[in-house]
Order: structure tokens, then sequence, then C-alpha cells
């Protein structure tokens, strides 16, 4: 065992489902080896204002199935700069920290990259955003909840448009990224489905909803990546309505449903597992890196190569979506 002594826990950036089972395995894994955990609130905002408390086994009992995050999270503007930096550095050396772990995403992997070029503590990374926006893992917490709960609304969303013969244009979340669109699509059986990953062609959609009119295919649902780029939810609505005036068309922004509610159990075994995993980790001597899992095997991945995953999409999906919404 190395000699880290305390461990401070933070969840920064979009909260994301898994995020309080993650938490729970850390502040018990490191009671198990005689660590002391140390809860910091709202991420790198409550680390440079001293927003930390001394956590308590009992502290995470019952947390394991809710979303959100008991320690709160925020995106700090001021752990942008040199000085904000130093403050939060200051904070964990008055109160003994000798090693972080941090949950978040790729702009909370970034914030860390920036710490640690300056103050040299042990830190090891979970990947918690709902986006599954990240290398080094196949899984992010709170990505496999998002899905189902995008699914769970669309189902609905199909019914109203099946009963009213509509279409529908439903935007899930997914800033820069259309995982959370194409499994949610493929699952919901959606007619279109536009991402990020693929050069959206507005022609190409309206040829096939014009393709299905012909054939008396009433019902359309679209689903719609919120980071699709050139072709959004408002520019695709105004040119459906634009092209199929007598086609009865809404649109449904789901939002940030996606991000609340219980994680599921693969959620919570994923959280469970890397929050465990971290903690070994640093008992291990690792530090600066991401802990995901790779083919269900777990993985650590350097802070500085965790980057936005842009894996394209293959073309065979995208047909099959088309070819099983026939
Ligand atoms: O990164 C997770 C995410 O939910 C994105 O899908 C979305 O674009 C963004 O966060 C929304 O952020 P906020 O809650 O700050 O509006």
């Amino acid at each position: 065992m190395g000699s880290i002594k305390k461990i401070g826990i933070l969840t920064s950036g979009g909260d994301s489902p898994g995020m309080n089972a993650a938490i729970r395995a850390i502040v018990r894994t490191s009671i198990y080896y005689g660590i002391e955990p140390y809860g910091i609130r709202r991420g790198y905002q409550g680390m440079i204002e001293g927003d930390i408390f001394k956590m308590e086994t009992t502290d995470v009992a019952n947390i394991i199935q809710t979303g959100g995050t008991i320690l709160k999270t925020a995106r700090s503007k001021e752990f942008m700069t040199v000085e904000g930096r130093a403050k939060a550095y200051e904070q964990l050396r008055k109160l003994g920290i000798d090693a972080l772990i941090l949950i978040g995403g790729d702009g909370t992997l970034r914030g860390a990259t920036a710490f640690f070029k300056e103050h040299t503590i042990p830190a090891i990374g979970l990947p918690g955003t709902i986006d599954k926006d990240l290398e080094g893992t196949d899984f992010t917490i709170g990505f496999d909840t998002a899905v189902n709960t995008a699914v769970t609304a669309i189902d609905k969303i199909r019914e109203t448009a099946d009963a009213h013969d509509r279409l529908f244009i439903v935007e899930v979340m997914g800033r820069d990224a259309g995982y959370i669109a194409l499994n949610s699509g493929i699952a919901c059986g959606a007619e279109d489905i536009l991402i990020p990953e693929v050069e959206n062609d507005i022609e190409a959609v309206l040829a096939r909803i014009a393709y299905d009119e012909r054939r008396k295919k009433t019902v359309h649902v679209i689903v719609v990546a919120e980071g699709s780029g050139k072709i959004g939810t408002a520019r695709l609505h105004e040119a459906i309505v634009g092209r199929f005036p007598a086609l009865d068309t809404r649109v449904c922004i789901l939002g940030h449903i996606q991000r609340g509610g219980p994680a599921t159990f693969a959620d919570r075994v994923l959280a469970s597992r890397l929050g465990y995993a971290a903690v070994l980790a640093l008992l291990e001597g690792r530090t600066q890196v991401m802990v995901g899992t790779l083919n269900d095997n777990i993985a650590y991945t350097p802070f500085e190569n965790v980057g936005k995953l842009n894996t394209p999409i293959s073309e065979d999906k995208l047909k099959m979506i088309r070819v099983l919404s026939a």
C-alpha cells in the first residue's frame, strides 16, 4: 500500500446517473483500506472555496440508485485560471489531502491536466457523462440510463405520432456526440437519425419523407442529436414544414430529463467497478490516468490521451436503420 492517507473526491461538469454509485464505491473502498475520504462540493469551484468535508460510510448509504450527485457539481470558470488552481491546491494542502478522484466528462479531465502541470498530487479520473464521448472507455457513467430515458420518452411519443398520423422530430442530448441519438433511435425504430458524426444532407432526409408519403407511411419519428451541426432541429423542422405543409409535424426536445432519474443496473455496476478500481489504482501508485473499461476489462488512459471520442459511425449501421424502419 502507498502512503496515501486522504483522498478528495469531486464530481464536475454535467451530472450523470451513476455518479452517486461511484462516490459510494470510492468512499467505501477508501475506508476499507484505511484511507480517509473527503467530499469536495460543487466540483473545482468547491475545491477553490474549501467546501470540503470528511465522509463516513453512512454518508453514502442508500445512494447507489439515485441520479444527480450528492457532492453537487459545477462548471468553474475560476479553475480555468492559474490563480484559481493555485487557490484550490492551497485548500487541499491545508487539509492534508494527498490524492484526488475526479468524476466527470472531457472538461473535467482537461481541468485536471492543467492542474497537474502546475501542482503535484496523484489523481485518478472516472468518465462521468451521459454523452459517452470520451476515449479510453467503452461506456461512460450515465450513458446507459440516459439512453433508456430517451427510449421510454420516444416510445411514448410514437404512440401519439401513430394516433394522429404525425411526424415528430425528437431532439436528444449530446453536445458534440450522437451516441444517445443513434442508440435510442435504433431502439425505437426511428425512421431517420441525424448525428454530428455524419454529414447530414437535408435533401436526403426530405427525399426519404417523400418516399414514405408516396407509399402511404403516415408515421415518422426522426431522432436528432442536439449537436447535429448544420442541420439542427429548427432548420430541419422549417425544411419539413416548407416542403410538406400538409404533414402534421411536431418537435419535442427531451432536454434535461435525460440527465436525471435512477441509474440503470448497467450504470450502477460500471460506476461501482470504476470507483473501486480508482482507489486501487492510487494504492498501486498509478496517477494522472482515467480508469475506464475496454472490452469489459479495467483500462487506464493518461489524462492527456483522453480526448473527445470521435469514432466514425459505420455506414452499415445507418443503412440498417433505414432498412429496419421500412
Ligand atoms: O455533457 C452532457 C450534456 O448533457 C450535453 O449532452 C449537453 O449539451 C450539456 O450537457 C448541457 O449542459 P447544461 O446542463 O449545462 O445545459
